[in-house]
């Protein structure tokens, strides 16, 4: 089980490092979990640094396809792995939906993110209103196929499938729903890299992921981990829903 943590804009260096110090302490009560946190940019070196070694994931929440040149404001995927990042998010609904992301660009960052040796986390979900139309599983397979244009398919990657409606609402999917969707997920998966290989790559659920959810979405056949927001920010939820 994977259970990762995307900060989005919140914690600054110092609590930050207060933060992993916490969690570094309590790790051995999770063992059989696999941890990933996605701190804003300016947070991992101090995520990093307060690691000191323990075996738990780091990655970007957003990167720019390119690794230098003039690109105001945007993070260097090459520099996220220097600094100690093995993952990146990709096309998380916040970056299509506030930034504007394409499936073109999404599609270039799923690229740079593995060419320059991170494994990239592609985010895929339906808004509310696609969803009551009945377009669930075609935006979803939609976007994962955009999304993928450009992957290359013996490098990792996780996908995660966070329906818009539930980040960030407390309006959780039922398992039924969300299974529905990553046995979607899986079949193209399947499709593209044969039954057995198809399993190296986790589907990972976000929405209002709490300690008092996890466990029944976890227990669906598909669910292969989460990708928590809000409930990542506390180290005693970040345990909870680990252990559930
Ligand atoms: P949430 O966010 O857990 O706060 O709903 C999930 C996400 O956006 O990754």
């Amino acid at each position: 089980m994977i259970v990762a943590g995307n900060w989005k804009l919140n914690k600054n260096p110092d609590e930050t490092r207060a933060f992993f110090s916490s969690l570094v302490e309590k790790l051995d009560a999770l063992s059989g979990v696999t941890l990933a946190f996605f701190p804003p940019a300016v947070d991992i070196a101090a995520a990093k640094e307060s690691l000191k070694g323990a075996p738990i994931y780091l990655g970007g929440q957003n990167c720019f396809y390119e690794n230098e040149g003039a690109f105001t404001g945007e993070t260097s995927p090459k520099t996220l792995f220097d600094m100690g990042c093995t993952h990146c998010l990709v096309g998380h609904s916040e970056r299509r939906q506030i930034f504007n992301e394409s499936d073109e660009w999404i599609a270039k960052k799923i690229k740079a993110c593995q060419d320059a040796g991170l494994t990239p986390v592609l985010c895929i979900g339906e808004t509310l209103e696609q969803r009551e139309s009945g377009q669930t599983k075609e935006v979803a397979l939609g976007q994962l196929q955009k999304g993928l244009e450009l992957v290359d398919w013996k490098k990792p990657l996780w996908v995660a499938y966070e329906p818009v409606w539930a980040i960030g609402t407390g309006k959780v999917a039922t398992p039924g729903q969300a299974e529905e969707v990553h046995a979607d997920i899986r079949r193209f998966l399947d499709e593209k890299l044969g039954q057995e290989d198809s399993q190296v790559v986790p589907i990972l659920y976000g929405g209002s992921v709490k300690p008092g959810n996890a466990a029944e979405l976890g227990s669906q056949a598909h669910i292969d981990g989460f990708l928590v927001g809000g409930a990542s920010l506390k180290v005693e939820s970040i345990i909870g829903i680990a252990q559930a």
